[in-house]
């Protein structure tokens, strides 16, 4: 199939691209590389085809009308909830308009399918956990309010439209080529620390959980996604919650550095805990999440102990 795979050049964008080259696909790679974003243009696979634009650029039908995607697999977004909340209009400029630019030329252009990257902050801090897809919505910042409106779009796409689409709401994804330096996860923060022989910073007690769930998983979703799940939104997660502590000692014990801790304050606004029950991809995607954290964790440190120096 030909794929359009916009923010390609991104973190998760990226392994998207590569799971889709390895099925035997022609990717098209759709990327800003946005200067706050963790999009590289040395992410790209030489074999995927890339075009520097903004998903907001009129000019974009060109793209649709000569590359003739069948999929487009959506990634691109201001994916920062600190940059959202300081910059609400611009978050919605991208994550809303940017998106309905794609919508509007997919279905003009005889795209057969979205493939959207949401997100579990479209939930806000739910009543009860693990969330499945009948947990509530309540996003508590810009960026969760836009993800869950880009899902309302879709509905409306597809039932006016007849644009199919699947919906991803990832949890906490973690991996090679996440960016160290930003608000990235956890993992790739610390590790950056660990190799650089610093501290780290745990805030309030370290016990404080989320789901962690591989980046390669998550690309596998989205290769499940291009066959199956037409008008569903997946949670996509491991189903276990795992604490700021235990990511701590499992880095001791791969990198054989006991970085020093410095406690901090409770961060305002942090939800305690995260866990996504991810029966309903099972069940219709055939999608569970293969990676164990210890394996996965391993693998994103040797792949900054290589990649650090040369990646800024
Ligand atoms: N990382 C996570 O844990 C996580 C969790 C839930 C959802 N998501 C979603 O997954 C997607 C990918 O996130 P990521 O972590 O790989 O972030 P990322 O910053 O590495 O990737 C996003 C990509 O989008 C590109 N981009 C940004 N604005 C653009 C624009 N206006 N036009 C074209 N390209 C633009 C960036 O250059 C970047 O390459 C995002 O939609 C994000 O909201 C990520």
């Amino acid at each position: 199939m030909r794929i359009m795979v916009t923010g390609g050049a991104g973190f998760i964008g990226s392994h998207v691209t590569d799971a889709y080259l390895a099925a035997g696909h022609e990717v098209l790679v759709l990327d800003a590389l946005w200067e706050h974003g963790g999009g590289r243009r040395q992410n790209v696979p030489p074999r995927a085809l890339f075009m520097h634009m903004d998903i907001r650029d009129e000019s974009i039908t060109r793209i649709f009308q000569e590359f003739k995607p069948e999929i487009v697999s959506h990634h691109a977004a201001q994916a920062s909830v600190a940059i959202g909340s300081r910059d609400p209009i611009y978050d919605a400029q991208v994550n809303v308009v940017g998106l309905l630019n794609i919508l509007e030329n997919a279905v003009r252009h005889g795209v057969q399918k979205i493939i959207y990257a949401s997100s579990g902050a479209i939930f806000g801090t739910p009543e009860r956990l693990p969330m499945n897809e009948t947990t509530p919505q309540r996003p508590e910042s810009p960026y969760g309010i836009t993800k869950m409106v880009g899902e309302h779009y879709l509905r409306f796409f597809q039932h006016e439209r007849g644009l199919d689409f699947t919906s991803l709401r990832y949890g906490n994804v973690y991996g090679p080529r996440q960016d160290p330096n930003g608000e990235a996860g956890v993992i790739a923060i610390f590790i950056g620390r660990f190799l650089a022989k610093e501290g780290v910073r745990i805030d309030s007690d370290g016990e404080q959980t989320r789901d962690y769930v591989y980046v390669r998983d998550v690309a596998a979703a989205n290769l499940a996604a291009l066959e199956r799940g037409g008008g569903g939104m997946y949670c996509i997660g491991t189903n276990k919650r795992t604490s700021v502590n235990k990511i701590y000692k499992e880095l001791c014990r791969v990198s054989g550095f006991e970085a020093p801790v410095e406690q901090a304050p409770k961060r305002q606004g942090d939800a305690r805990d995260a866990q996504f029950d991810c029966a309903l991809a099972k069940k219709e995607l055939g999608w569970s999440p293969g990676t164990e954290l210890s394996d996965g964790i391993r693998e994103t440190y040797e792949y900054f102990k290589d990649a650090l120096p040369l990646s800024r």
